[in-house]
């Protein structure tokens, strides 16, 4: 089965077996199949976050459920739920479109509902850990569905409990999101505040946050219908006051953002572009030449040529600045 047109950075490669999950019922009979029921799974949304490095001899489980619902609400919030199936950026536009605020900060985040808790997606200020208020999971140990609040989730940047514990184990079926009533804009991301104000905006609403974030995330990030690409391929490095201090001495032009326990986080878009590889190639993989964290299949690139040249941007970083990079995206 390719793979080739579910994962956005375009890689051709096959998976041993697929199965389309419309329900947890497909779960539940995957589980109690004797063949597939033994075989490594690779769980599935948009392809948006993973580099295939070669063909799969698992079985994938393309979550493909649908529907939208506000389920309830109370003074402070409307909580709304969604199948993981859910384009998360059509998702997005249909709490817009009601008028209830709270996700456009993430608007144009390729990839599914059901992906967004894997690595508490955020963009713009705004992670969705301040707005989840649980979710709803297939856990393949207990074949039970699982109800986890936030808290259970462990959400960190780009990180959570998905990553971990319960890492290819626990399919997430639906995500509830508590969206504010007492909504107020959060711009606190300069291009996001300096968008807005290029448009003579000052006390914005949600949808002109929206349309502002999608006006930015249209000029510096590649459409992977055009070009293939998973976003930021690494991380950006959280180091303590010392090491930014250290670095900063040596490097003056050196971006960096405090966090609120005092650590920093270096742009490591700065760190790869100071490497001089923005707008660079080696053979079929690139770094996009408008936003050098994100790396780009410049046609019929392979898994492993995307491998190489991640590695060797990250050798690169290492020598010249002593800090190590982590991949964002998941290895298959
Ligand atoms: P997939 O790539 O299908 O899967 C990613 C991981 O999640 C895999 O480990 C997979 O097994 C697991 N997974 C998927 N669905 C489920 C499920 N239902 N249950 C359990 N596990 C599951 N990310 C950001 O945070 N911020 C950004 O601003 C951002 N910008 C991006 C821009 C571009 C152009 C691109 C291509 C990517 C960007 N990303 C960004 C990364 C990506 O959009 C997110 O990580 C997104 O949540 C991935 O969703 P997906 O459905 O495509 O996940
Ligand atoms: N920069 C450079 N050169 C570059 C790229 C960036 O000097 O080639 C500098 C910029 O000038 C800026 C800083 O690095 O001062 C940060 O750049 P940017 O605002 O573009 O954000 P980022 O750190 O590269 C992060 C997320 C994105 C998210 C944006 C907006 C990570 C790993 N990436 O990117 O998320 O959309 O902020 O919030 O945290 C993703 O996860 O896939 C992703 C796209």
């Amino acid at each position: 089965f390719s793979l080739r047109h579910l994962n956005t950075f375009g890689i051709d490669a096959k998976a041993h077996a697929y199965v389309r999950v419309d329900n947890a019922q497909t779960l539940v009979a995957v589980n109690a199949d004797a063949e597939l029921s033994q075989l490594q799974r690779l769980i599935l949304g948009g392809g948006s976050n993973i580099v295939l490095t070669g063909d799969f001899a698992g079985l994938v489980l393309h979550l493909c459920n649908r529907g939208i619902e506000l389920v309830d609400e109370d003074e402070n919030s409307r909580f709304v739920r969604a199948a993981a199936g859910e384009n998360w950026h059509g998702f997005v536009q249909w709490t817009l479109e009601r008028g209830f605020g709270g996700l456009e900060n993430l608007s144009l985040i390729p990839g599914s509902v059901g992906a967004s808790p894997i690595q508490n997606i955020g963009a713009y200020g705004v992670e969705i850990k301040e707005r989840l208020h649980s979710l709803t999971a297939f856990d393949f140990e207990t074949c039970e569905i699982l109800t986890l609040s936030n808290a259970d989730c462990n959400f960190a940047y780009r990180d959570s409990i998905f990553k971990h514990e319960l890492r290819d184990r626990a399919v997430i079926l639906s995500v509830t999101f508590a969206l504010p009533k007492h909504w107020q804009p959060s711009i606190r991301y300069a291009d996001v505040a300096q968008e807005l104000a290029a448009q003579g905006i000052d006390t914005p609403t949600a949808r002109q946050v929206s349309e502002a974030v999608i006006a930015i995330r249209t000029r510096k990030l590649p459409d992977p219908a055009q070009i293939g690409n998973a976003g930021s391929f690494f991380k950006n490095p959280v180091v303590s006051g010392e090491e930014r201090d250290a670095l900063l001495a040596r490097f003056p032009q050196m971006v960096s953002f405090v966090q609120p326990d005092g650590s920093y986080k270096l742009a490591a878009g700065w760190l790869i572009d100071q490497c001089g590889w923005k707008g660079k190639a080696l053979g079929a993989a690139g770094v996009y030449e408008k936003q050098a964290l994100v790396l780009v299949n410049r046609g019929n690139a392979k898994g492993q040529d995307i491998v190489a040249l991640a590695e060797a941007i990250r050798e690169d970083v290492r020598q010249r600045f002593g800090v190590l990079l982590e991949a964002e995206p998941i290895f298959v």
